[in-house]
């Protein structure tokens, strides 16, 4: 049975890894259920709601290089059930990972959602594509209302997927999700502010 993610990532050294450690065979089963190379609706939607994700790319030198991207929620977009895209933005201006994505287009992603503890990993076959020649493409990862300048898209070719477990993610809260989450208690406070001021006004009187 294919088990996906870790076709992939176990290699001839990983194998030896498991074997000197004796958990050769563990993740036979237990992977193939969670891992795959086509995107279901679970991760449509979880992928819709990340607003930042992390990249790996591997440089002709043989270094691997994690970059973090950002955007508003959605921007990395899912295409279809094997394809990714996402609007490369002008930042510094180093284009470390255009370059090395130039010579070796096979990268990985990591996507975080904190607060439910998940996080789900992948391999991608990755390619930078012109905005003018694929004016569809420009048009599916458009973002009208976010600042960035836009320079190019990057559109990933799934190889394989596979969520990881929960362990050691701590729950953190951007700032929007603790403003929603603690709505009622603002409001809560806003009132008892207004009522404490009504008492204090009629006991001065
Ligand atoms: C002015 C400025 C704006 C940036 N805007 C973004 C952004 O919108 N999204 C993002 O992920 N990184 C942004 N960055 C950070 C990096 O420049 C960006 O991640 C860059 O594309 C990484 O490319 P690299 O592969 O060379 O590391 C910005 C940086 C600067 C200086």
């Amino acid at each position: 049975m294919s088990n996906g993610f870790l076709d992939i990532a176990t290699t001839p050294s990983v194998l030896a890894a498991q074997a000197a450690n004796g958990s050769a065979g563990l993740y036979d089963k237990v992977v193939a259920k969670r891992s795959s190379n086509r995107f279901s609706e679970t991760e449509a939607a979880f992928i819709a709601a990340r607003d930042s994700f992390y990249m790996a790319s591997v440089s002709e030198s043989g270094w691997p290089y994690v970059q973090h991207r950002g955007g508003p929620p959605g921007f990395l977009k899912l295409i279809d059930e094997t394809t990714l895209a996402f609007p490369d933005f002008r930042g510094n201006r180093q284009y470390i990972s255009l370059g090395n994505v130039s010579v070796e287009n096979r990268v990985a992603l990591i996507l975080m959602d904190y607060p439910r503890r998940r996080r789900l990993k992948l391999y991608a076959r990755i390619e930078a594509r012109d905005l003018v020649a694929d004016p569809i493409l420009a048009a599916q990862i458009a973002l009208p209302d976010y600042r960035g300048l836009v320079e190019r898209a990057f559109v990933l070719r799934l190889e394989a997927f596979d969520w990881n477990c929960p362990q050691h993610i701590t729950p953190r809260l951007t700032e929007a999700e603790i403003a929603a989450a603690s709505a009622r208690l603002t409001e809560r406070l806003a009132e008892l502010e207004a009522e404490n001021k009504r008492l204090r006004a009629t006991l001065s009187q």
